[in-house]
């Protein structure tokens, strides 16, 4: 495999994260090859695209295919029945990406065999419209180039991270993995207060939408950090500060996004397998 050649791959899951991710490999030319198993069959936007093959399981791969990279992208409680059967593929220049939230890098040793090269990460929703925040974290045999690769191939979707420490997974998954349901009761939690204070719900929830969007966009396109972009629209004594001396209080929201992060960080431990 070369950069300019593109990587040839073997997607298992082709739902909505494997299929956007794949989506972005195409268009940026990441692959030259894609086999895709899938129960459901290709999407039909990707008909008639010659980089791209159906399979249907692990034993009916095209003759003399041998994936640079398989992404794992099924659902954590299919994994281990689908898995096993890909042990035949396991070898030093074959990287084993998965996105399933969960599953440890001991867990994949375990069902693919201790050679096997993994890379375990952990995605998060906007990575549907290219605007994830991935976090990967490889085993000892990952070498520089399947790393650069992998990188490449989660870039597809989104902003990348890498950490050794897979223990900070955890953590991870609480911030990142969880993070767009919080800011989306955020915007609930808005709308509630703004009906609470005379609005109508409808408008109230229109505002709220609105500005944690649109607030979001503007903290993507601005250099400055999120405090920064706060102090530039809290004047002294003024309406913001009304609203912030109550959210920065000692026991405001800090400690209560605090407690959430911690909860979702044991529950992270708690189902890791
Ligand atoms: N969605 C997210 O925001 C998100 C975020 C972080 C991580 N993840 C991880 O991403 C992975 C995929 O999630 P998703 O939301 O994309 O799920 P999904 O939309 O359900 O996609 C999974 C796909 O895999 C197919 N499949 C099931 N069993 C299979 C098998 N044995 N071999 C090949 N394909 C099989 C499914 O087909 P059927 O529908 O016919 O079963 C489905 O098309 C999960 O492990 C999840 O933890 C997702």
């Amino acid at each position: 495999m070369t950069v300019e050649s593109g990587a040839s791959l073997l997607l298992v899951g082709c739902g909505k994260m494997g299929g956007a991710m794949l989506d972005g490999w195409l268009a940026a030319g990441t692959a030259s090859r894609v086999v895709v198993v899938d129960r459901a069959g290709l999407p039909p936007s990707l008909a008639g695209d010659a980089r791209v093959t159906l399979a249907s399981g692990a034993d009916s791969l095209p003759d003399g295919f041998v994936p640079d990279v398989v992404v794992l992208a099924v659902k954590p409680q299919v994994m281990e029945d689908a898995l096993p059967s890909y042990r035949s593929l396991v070898r030093p220049g074959t990287v084993f990406l998965s996105i399933a939230a969960g599953k440890t890098i001991a867990y994949f040793e375990r069902l693919l065999g201790e050679g096997a090269v993994v890379v375990r990460s952990m995605p998060n929703t906007p990575a549907a419209i290219g605007r994830g925040m991935t976090v990967a974290v490889p085993n000892s045999r990952v070498s520089a180039a399947q790393r650069a690769l992998s990188d490449r191939l989660l870039r597809a979707v989104g902003d990348v991270a890498w950490v050794e420490d897979e223990g900070l997974l955890d953590p991870v998954t609480a911030v990142s993995g969880s993070g767009p349901a919080y800011v989306f009761f955020l915007v609930e939690a808005m709308a509630k207060a703004g009906e609470a204070a005379g609005l109508p719900a409808d408008l109230a929830l229109r505002l709220a939408r609105a500005t944690v969007s649109g607030a979001g966009a503007l903290l993507d396109a601005s250099p400055q950090e999120a405090a920064d972009l706060r102090k530039a629209v809290t004047s002294p004594n003024g309406t913001t500060q009304a609203a912030l001396d109550v959210l920065m209080a000692d026991d405001g929201l800090q400690p209560v996004m605090t407690a959430a992060i911690a909860a979702a960080t044991r529950r992270s431990r708690e189902l890791a397998g």
